[in-house]
């Protein structure tokens, strides 16, 4: 898997020849500028929860693309009402696409559209593609549910957790976060875009090295291979 970091949030993962995008939150998005929204293909948009910083940019990519959006059923159910495609999950459930599987994990956040209707509960993903498997977390505090995720679904070969803490784990929740998932590598995500979230890069780092555990911070617009 290849996966191109679209800042804040927003991801870009190519599996099996496939284009997934992850929360797309990058026109609004100050410090993703040089990203080009137009040119972004997707197959597939997988949504967290319904929180505007996740799902701004959904319905202009599902338009453009005709993309299938992988979300909870509150969630899909809200899209498919405007008439894009949808496929509803839940907390907990699994299952297989043209470019691999999703797994719906837990997340401890809240979920409401921008617009007040209910976005049902957050949720992390596990994605399983050309072998590999990634724990994508969405926004959530450090919960003992992450425990599970290894007895369920085996080794993971990366974590992407949020590292910007006030609205989710900040670096040292989230670093026991990956000794939890038992991840040595995490790509964090969910930092420097509003004031509240702003970290120190340095810093996280070494809370994550004092453990053994390996953090990258892409810069917006880079990659990383799985
Ligand atoms: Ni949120
Ligand atoms: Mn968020």
């Amino acid at each position: 898997m290849k996966i191109t970091y679209l800042g804040h949030a927003s991801l870009a993962i190519e599996a099996n020849g496939k284009q997934i995008i992850v929360d797309p939150f990058i026109t609004p998005n100050d410090l993703a500028k040089h990203i080009e929204f137009d040119q972004l293909q997707a197959d597939y948009i997988v949504l967290t929860h319904a929180h505007q910083d996740h799902v701004y940019d959904v319905e202009a990519l599902a338009k453009a693309t005709e993309a299938i959006i992988i979300s909870n059923a509150e969630i899909a159910a809200y899209y498919a009402a405007k008439g894009l495609n949808t496929h509803g999950m839940n907390t907990g459930g699994k299952y297989t696409f043209d470019f691999g599987t999703i797994k719906s994990t837990i997340a401890f956040h809240s979920s409401s559209f921008a617009d007040g209707t209910y976005g049902g509960d957050p949720n992390g993903y596990i994605i399983e593609s050309d072998g590999k498997r990634v724990y994508i977390a969405g926004d959530t505090a450090l919960t003992n549910e992450m425990k599970l995720i290894p007895l369920t679904v085996g080794v993971l070969d990366l974590a992407i957790l949020p590292i910007g803490d006030n609205f989710t784990m900040g670096a040292e929740d989230a670093a026991i976060a990956a000794e939890f998932v038992a991840a040595k590598h995490v790509l964090g995500y969910h930092y420097d875009t509003f004031p509240p979230i702003t970290i120190n890069h340095e810093e996280a780092t070494q809370v994550f090295a004092s453990k053994n555990i390996d953090l990258t911070l892409l810069a917006i617009g880079a990659s990383l291979a799985v």
